[in-house]
Formats: C-alpha cells, sequence, structure tokens
C-alpha cells in the first residue's frame, strides 16, 4: 500500500499532516472534511500516543480505484468491466496465487496496543479497527476468503468483530461453531490495493480470493508462514494480526456509526482472540472513516460489476452499471434496442442484486450515470412518473432490517420515450472542450491604475 501512496504523492493526491493530531475524533474529523473539499489521501505522521503513523482514504475516489484495476483514462472501460474481467480470469483458475517468498517479511512482534486505531464517530463504542482484511482458508476445501470486519479494540488480547451472517466468513463460523471449532484468522492491515480491492469483492464461495488479488495485482502474491496458524501470510502488508474467532462466545460490540449513516446499538458479536502481533519498520496503519467515500466506492465498483454481469449476460446494450451513492442504488446506462427493452432491464435489475437493489434507474447513453443529478434531470424531462415508476411492495432487501424499512423495491425507468429520440436530443454548447479559461483570465489587462 506505501508503494501506491508514493504514486499518488507524486501525483499531487496526498495531503501529509505533519501536526500532531488526536485518535480521539481528530484525524476522522479532518478526514471528512478532506473528502467533503478534495478527496486526496490523508497521511497523519504524528498520532498522539502512537510511534505508528495513519493513512486515511486511500480508496475513496474512482480514479485511484481505476489506476489499481488498471483501467486507462478515456479508454471506455469502466471500473466494474475491469473488475469482471479479474474474477472472470482468477475464478478457475490454474495458476498458483500465491509464492512462497525467499525473503522474510522483516515484520517484527509487537502489541496491538501499539497499532493506532483511531475513534470516528460521536457516539462510538471505542477505538475500531475498520480497515483490516480478514484472510481466512476454508479448512474444508482450502479456498481463501477474504472481507472486512470491524473489531472494536478490548485490550492486547481482544477485539470484538461484527460478522454479517449473509457473508462468506459469517457461513463458515457458523459452520465450525456447529463443530464447536475455532476459526483461525490472519487480519491484514495496510495491505496491497490488490488484496484490499478483491476483499471487498463477493466472488462465489468456492472460488478463491486470494487468486482474485493475485489477478489484479498482476502476479502471484509473496507470502511467508504465519506464526500461530497454518496459513501463508501475503507479505504485503504493514501489520498482521493473527488470532482465532472463538465458537459460541459472543460478547457487548457497538455502538458504531455504521456504513448508512446511522448508529447500530450496542449488539452481541463475536470475539476475535489475539494471538500474535507484528508491524514492519515503517508501517503505517490504514483507518477508514465507516460509510465515507472510502468504504463505499470500492463495494458500490463490486456491486455494480457483479450487476452488469448478470444484466450483461441477458441483454444487448448494457453500457455501464453504477451503484450509488450507497450499494441500495443502481444506475443503468443502457443503449435501448427494442421497445420495452429498458423495463424488462429494470426488472431484472431489481433481482440482480436481493441485498443492495433497493432504487434502480435505467437511463440512456447520454446521461452522465455518475452524475445523480443528470439520472433525476433525465427521469423528470424524459418519463411520466404515473407509467414509469414500479414499485414492488413486500420483497425483503438489506439483511439487517427488523422493522422492514429495506422491503419494497422502485424502479425508474428515465430514458427518452421509444422512438423520439429525436425531439430529446440533448442541446449543447459548441467550443466548451476548446475554452482554455486560466489563459483567457491570464490575459486580462491590468485594472489597477496608474
Ligand atoms: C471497509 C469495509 C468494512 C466492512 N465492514 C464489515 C463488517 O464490519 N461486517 C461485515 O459483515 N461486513 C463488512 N463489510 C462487508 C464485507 O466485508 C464485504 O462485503 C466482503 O466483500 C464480504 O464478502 P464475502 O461474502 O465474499 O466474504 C465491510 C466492507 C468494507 C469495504
Amino acid at each position: 500500500m506505501q508503494r501506491f501512496i508514493e504514486q499518488c504523492r507524486k501525483a499531487g493526491d496526498v495531503l501529509d499532516i505533519h501536526a500532531e493530531v488526536d485518535p480521539e475524533f481528530e484525524a476522522a474529523a479532518i478526514t471528512a472534511e478532506v473528502q467533503a473539499r478534495g478527496n486526496q489521501i490523508v497521511v497523519f505522521h504524528r498520532v498522539r500516543g502512537y510511534d505508528i503513523p495513519v493513512v486515511t482514504n486511500v480508496y475513496g475516489c474512482r480514479h485511484r480505484l481505476a489506476r489499481i484495476l488498471g483501467v486507462a483514462a478515456g479508454g471506455g472501460d469502466s471500473v466494474s468491466q475491469a473488475l469482471n474481467r479479474h474474477i472472470e480470469s482468477s475464478v478457475g483458475s490454474r495458476s498458483p496465487a500465491t509464492a512462497e517468498a525467499s525473503q522474510s517479511s522483516g515484520r517484527q512482534a509487537c502489541r496491538l496496543s501499539q497499532i493506532p486505531l483511531l475513534r470516528y464517530h460521536e457516539e462510538d463504542a471505542g477505538r475500531y479497527l475498520t480497515a483490516g482484511v480478514f484472510l481466512v482458508r476454508d479448512p474444508d476445501n482450502g479456498v481463501h476468503n477474504l472481507s472486512f470486519h470491524r473489531g472494536m479494540y478490548v485490550s492486547d488480547d481482544e477485539l470484538r468483530i461484527s460478522i454479517g451472517p449473509r457473508h462468506d466468513l459469517g457461513r463458515l463460523q457458523a459452520r465450525a461453531e456447529a463443530r464447536d471449532a475455532e476459526v483461525p484468522a490472519t487480519i491484514l492491515l495496510s495491505a496491497s490495493p490488490a488484496l484490499f480491492v478483491a476483499a471487498c469483492t463477493s466472488i462465489p464461495p468456492e472460488a478463491d480470493e486470494l487468486a482474485l488479488a493475485a489477478s489484479i495485482a498482476g502476479a502471484p502474491l509473496a507470502t511467508a508462514p504465519a506464526h500461530t496458524q497454518d496459513l501463508a501470510v501475503p507479505l504485503d502488508a504493514d501489520i498482521v494480526i493473527e488470532g482465532r474467532i472463538l465458537p459460541h462466545e459472543r460478547r457487548p460490540e457497538a455502538p458504531f456509526g455504521e456504513w448508512m449513516g446511522y448508529y447500530i446499538d450496542e449488539k452481541q458479536s463475536h470475539v476475535f482472540a489475539v494471538d500474535h502481533v507484528e508491524a514492519r519498520p515503517g508501517a503505517i496503519a490504514h483507518g477508514l472513516l465507516c460509510g465515507s467515500a472510502e468504504d463505499l466506492r470500492p463495494l458500490e465498483a463490486s456491486t455494480a460489476a457483479r450487476i452488469f454481469k448478470m444484466l450483461n449476460q441477458q441483454f444487448p446494450g448494457i453500457v455501464d452499471v453504477v451503484c450509488f451513492p450507497t450499494m441500495l442504488c443502481t444506475v443503468i446506462s443502457l443503449r435501448p434496442a427494442y421497445e420495452g427493452h429498458a423495463r424488462q432491464v429494470l426488472l431484472a435489475a431489481v433481482t440482480a442484486h436481493f441485498m443492495y437493489s433497493k432504487l434502480c434507474i435505467v437511463v440512456d447513453d447520454d446521461v452522465d450515470p455518475y452524475s445523480l443529478e443528470d439520472v433525476v434531470w433525465a427521469f423528470v424531462t424524459r418519463a411520466r412518473p404515473d407509467q414509469r415508476a414500479l414499485v414492488l411492495g413486500d420483497l425483503p432487501g438489506f439483511f439487517r432490517d427488523p422493522h422492514k424499512d429495506h422491503w419494497g423495491r422502485l424502479a425508474l425507468d428515465a430514458t427518452i420515450p421509444w422512438g423520439r429520440n429525436h425531439e430529446f436530443r440533448r442541446k449543447s454548447v459548441p467550443g466548451r472542450d476548446r475554452v482554455r479559461l486560466t489563459e483567457l483570465l491570464a490575459a486580462q489587462p491590468s485594472t489597477s491604475q496608474e
């Protein structure tokens, strides 16, 4: 990850903060402000009480994700299409995902309390590890899974972690628990961008997510054996925490400010018993503001990739799929080929991801699917709400929903009425792309009086 930060620094995409900052709220507040203004990566070189610096907002914008996935600017490719290509090349790939490194990891043993963890939101119950990539190997088939699970710091020996029951790790843990078994897991903090993006991506449980990371990285991942479990651990992570998820053990965790922008109340969460912690000299700790651009952009990209693939298998004319401002909203850019095409795509889109496709909108390809303003403009100028809005009732959505707030779907067809393209052609002002505003302003005559 540090190599990637260095590349971004050279491109002027990093804000280095050398003043001392408080891990209690202050680093999070600065991160939120930066995300609202310039969206650069933020490196906090001095964090009160710690020797290790902190980095935030590494993955908070699409152009950095595009760089990681090798998407060339203006190449007509999107992040979700590039991600799909990596998924396809890794699923069933025969080339090895990992290779044992000849050199040691260089990481040295330390305590969990030496790793700077931040407190983010006013009501958070404590300091949290939010950007740790959990690496586990399924004991039944040897397949590796990568995923994120926030961890509330309790002591050098314990994190309380949140595991969604429908995620692969949730299912694996439930299977182990039925046998009264622990789940050995290793948390990679400040791992390579390839590992981070692979951890955001859900692929079939029988497919190996280390192979996906290797495909994104463009080479097998160099590894070294773990200290306390039988696992090959990627070298490319500054900080590694080895431990076990205990069976039949749940302890209080949260409140915590969650991805939808609200707090989750205290709940009974899994216990991660910490066995070994190590950090590389010169390590930097990745902190991530939950629900911010850095959390949502990568998850939206992987959700969009999945929906793009499903729609593209059934329909012609799918140009792009974008999920934002949270995964719950999906915008499909379509080149309609026949009357009713957009409506068919809409119906398929609402079922393409049962957890997230709460609001789906289809637009023509002259509309920018990344701009909600443009998307809403298309709907209000091209569509009759009484004919082009479908409300589907009684359909469960996001799983943690005791009051059924996420039941139902809204689907909007915002495409041009069939056969009337000429009337709805967008007006344009010629020559805008040739305007050189800075040069024009520099050429202004001086207004000062002599
Ligand atoms: C930064 C970040 C934090 C996340 N935190 C959690 C979490 O605390 N608990 C959880 O169950 N899922 C969390 N997720 C979601 C899953 O880790 C993620 O969707 C992952 O791809 C799961 O995929 P899998 O089902 O293939 O393992 C988080 C995702 C991101 C990007």
